[in-house]
């Protein structure tokens, strides 16, 4: 496709992540409430028909990457069922998924073969009382497992990410470098965003990016900044002395990369989103959902597409005092 969603500050959007449910299978503090948790009411969903048709109509507009995420994608019924539909679709050149792990042992094997491109798989601790104080339920050997299936199966590039809070991620972070060593898994520590449910971020709870890193050398010795890190990605990657092990950062409140921004979003209930922190979406499923001929209505919903690009406002304001967290938590946005 020739054409490109390009905002007013000059960003070019190819990447659109997608929320295929708000449920979830863990209750982390950082995303989810702990108790009975209001999802969306089954009508809400988009089905994969029309996600397939939306990304369609992303795709003749630029889009040309997508990643699925939730909520838990995998609590979802026939995931690959979606992923086969994305694949077929011409000018898309890559499907992520980003999971908890806890369902992927099962899975492993039909997402790979759905053709399934890059998992990224959410782990914050690597023993199970630590596991517990962030996910709030069991599970780390569910994961461990699964990322184990992710191997064998073939699924590749994989990645960890761990968010990173103070007083909690301090511990893991030897661990998660003798893992990286170990495994040659990707591990990407997440700066804690106030995207949680129950409004308890507060600036002294996140663990720099700059602070990990420090302790990293301390322990293993210089780090070596990895040439082929993207300059659109979000993470900036480092391997250790012996070019072995690969640790990234996402720095989203010490070092936001808003300039960068190349991503949209959608709501499993049919809301695009601009930002993470946008505090309006754009109601493309009632467009969807309308009586219009097809071509009026595809035309309408790719209008409204490039006018929430064109309304994008230049990043977040996480560090400044007019910072206003949106009213849904990450789980309904999809990180
Ligand atoms: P790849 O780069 O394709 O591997 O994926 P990714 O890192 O974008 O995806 P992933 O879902 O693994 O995201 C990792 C973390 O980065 C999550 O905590 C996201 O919320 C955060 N993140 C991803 N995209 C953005 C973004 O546009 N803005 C901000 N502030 N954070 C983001
Ligand atoms: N801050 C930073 N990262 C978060 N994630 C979820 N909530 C937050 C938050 N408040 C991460 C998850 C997952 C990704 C989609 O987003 O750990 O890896
Ligand atoms: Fe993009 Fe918004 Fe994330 Fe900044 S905070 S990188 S603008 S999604």
């Amino acid at each position: 496709s020739t054409m490109t969603l390009v905002d007013s500050f000059g960003r070019t959007h190819n990447n659109l992540r997608i929320s295929v449910t708000d449920r979830c299978n863990i209750r982390c503090f950082y995303c989810m409430p702990e108790g009975p948790v209001q999802y969306l009411p089954r009508k809400h969903l988009l089905t994969y028909e029309e996600i397939t048709e939306l990304v369609k109509i992303f795709v003749s507009l630029g889009i040309d990457r997508v990643r699925l995420t939730g909520g838990e994608p995998l609590v979802r019924q026939d995931l690959p069922v979606l992923i086969r539909s994305l694949k077929a679709i011409d000018g898309l050149v890559d499907i992520g998924l980003t999971t908890n792990g806890i369902l992927l042992a099962d899975q492993a094997q039909a997402l790979q073969e759905a053709g399934l491109s890059r998992i990224n798989i959410s782990l914050d601790a690597l023993d199970e009382a630590s596991f517990r104080e962030f996910a709030r339920r069991e599970g780390l050997e569910a994961v461990l497992r699964g990322i184990e299936a992710a191997q064998r199966v073939g699924l590749d590039p994989i990645k960890i990410n761990a968010v990173a809070v103070r007083g909690l991620t301090e511990k893991q972070i030897i661990p998660f470098g003798e893992f990286a060593l170990q495994t040659g898994i990707d591990v990407r520590f997440i700066e804690y965003m106030p995207l949680d449910a129950e409004n308890q971020w507060e600036r002294e709870k996140v663990l720099f990016a700059s602070e990990i890193r420090q302790a990293l050398i301390e322990h293993f010795g210089p780090l070596t900044p990895e040439s082929t890190s993207s300059r659109e990605a979000p993470a900036t990657d480092y391997t250790f002395a012996n070019g072995q092990g690969q640790i990234g950062f996402i720095a989203s409140v010490s070092e936001p990369f808003c300039n960068r921004c190349n991503r949209l979003r959608l709501t499993a209930d049919g809301k695009l989103r601009n930002c993470l922190f946008s505090l309006e979406e754009t109601d493309l499923k009632s467009l969807l959902r309308s009586e219009e001929s097809v071509d009026h209505r595809q035309r309408l919903i790719a209008d409204a597409i490039r006018e929430s690009v064109a309304h994008k406002k230049e990043g977040h304001e996480i560090n400044t005092a007019r910072f206003i967290q949106p009213a849904r938590p990450m789980h309904s946005i999809g990180g």
